[in-house]
């Protein structure tokens, strides 16, 4: 993680821009001091700077908030050299050296969510591509076929990126996102094969296993009719627990094998074939097309907001389906910015609200993903930081 830590910590007088980088405002955390965050711009980019005071070690520390973690390192070092280089004879120690240009520059086959919103080409999705070597074999095999390769894993998505590049390959987008929240974001019966190759089997935290009956749902819902859902594990468990919520429904066909013979392996799968373990097949077939699902999507807010004071702002509030929390308040002259976050259970998404003295507020860096889940808890944020509004909230 880039970062830089100083004795002191200055910035110029706010705002102020620097090549193609513009610092906005520096908001102080609500109830401590020691902490505060940097609006900075780059491009079409926005992003916070955290700084913080360590007390112990009496030095400050800055660098990019967690929630902005998707953005080319190259421009997050970017933003802390302008810092660093106002503060050169406080300096402590950095690591803002050696960025290659790939680490600024955004691939074109990376693709961001709204890239997905108006999506309407049949496609097959690898989830979890790791090497990204299954997925791009397929890729070139079949030039006339579309792929999506979906990771979370962001230097196996730069290795693939640059493996794409390498090979010319262009039927190829790669998006770093959890694959348990980008299906339900998919269009309905566009998909003809979902490949899921040796995903991890988390037997400690089964909440963080791709596969669940949900997904199982999504899936279904966005492969076409026929299209085929498969998973390849060398993990028995893993593979008999897929079997079984897949065993639950109603109405399914499957298919398991057990050490099919593939003629594209991925590299977990040589591994596992190199030191002769069994690999376990299974394969979900789509039987019929799915409508398309509908749901209010649109995150609307008020032309002002009259905010509550911070201590009356309930923190959190807990459904069947959702929740909502409010992590912490941040201030400066001009804005107010609430972290918060929410959605799903077990796919939260944090978001920074700003909240401008005049004008709308916003979402930094775009709108929540627009799942049921988050568009719920979006509307009881509005409900609940508003002056004047009676409040039901739940722990
Ligand atoms: C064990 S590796 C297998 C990689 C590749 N499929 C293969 O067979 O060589 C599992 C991969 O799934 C990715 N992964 C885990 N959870 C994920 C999630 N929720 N969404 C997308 N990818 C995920 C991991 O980052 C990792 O690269």
């Amino acid at each position: 993680m880039p970062h830089c830590l100083a004795k002191e910590l200055r910035l110029p007088p706010l705002p102020f821009v620097s090549g193609k980088y513009e610092f906005v405002f520096e908001a102080q955390k609500e109830g401590d001091e020691t902490q505060s965050l940097i609006l900075v711009r780059f491009e079409e980019h926005e992003f916070f700077l955290r700084k913080r005071y360590r007390q112990k070690q009496n030095d400050y520390i800055l660098k990019c908030e967690k929630g902005s973690k998707n953005l080319p390192t190259g421009i997050i070092k970017g933003a802390l050299r302008v810092i660093a280089s106002y503060n050169e004879d406080m300096l402590i120690t950095h690591n803002l050296n050696n960025d290659s240009l790939k680490q600024t520059l955004l691939s074109p086959f990376l693709k961001q969510i709204h890239h997905f919103s108006d999506f309407h080409r049949p496609f097959e999705l690898e989830i979890g591509f790791g090497s990204g070597r299954h997925l791009l074999n397929k890729a070139r095999q079949n030039p006339s076929m579309f792929f999506i390769g979906i990771e979370i894993h962001t230097p196996s998505i730069e290795q693939v990126l640059r493996q794409i590049e390498i090979q010319g390959i262009e039927n190829v987008w790669i998006i770093n996102f959890d694959a348990r929240v980008f299906l339900e974001l998919l269009p309905s019966s566009l998909c003809q094969a979902i490949y899921i190759h040796f995903p991890v089997p988390w037997e400690k935290k089964p909440h963080r296993r791709v596969w669940s009956e949900r997904f199982l749902h999504e899936a279904m819902r966005i492969l076409d009719q026929d299209g085929k859902l498969e998973l390849r594990s060398d993990d028995e468990g893993y593979f008999l627990y897929a079997l079984e919520i897949v065993l639950r429904q109603k109405h399914l066909q499957c298919k398991i094998n057990k050490n099919l013979q593939k003629e594209v392996v991925s590299k977990y799968e040589d591994r596992w074939l190199r030191q002769h373990k069994d690999i376990y097949d299974l394969q979900v077939i789509a039987m019929e097309k799915k409508t398309e699902k509908k749901h209010n999507k649109a995150f609307i807010f008020p032309a002002k907001v009259f905010l509550r004071s911070f201590d009356k702002i309930p923190k959190k509030v807990i459904k069947t389906d959702w929740f909502l929390h409010i992590d912490s308040f941040y201030t400066s002259s001009d804005f107010s910015v609430l972290m918060v976050s929410f959605g799903d259970f077990n796919q939260p998404q944090s978001k920074f609200l700003l909240i401008p003295n005049q004008g709308e507020p916003r979402y930094l860096g775009g709108n929540p993903l627009p799942t049921e889940a988050t568009h719920k808890a979006h509307q009881e944020l509005l409900r609940m930081i508003q002056k004047g509004e009676e409040i039901e909230c739940s722990d």
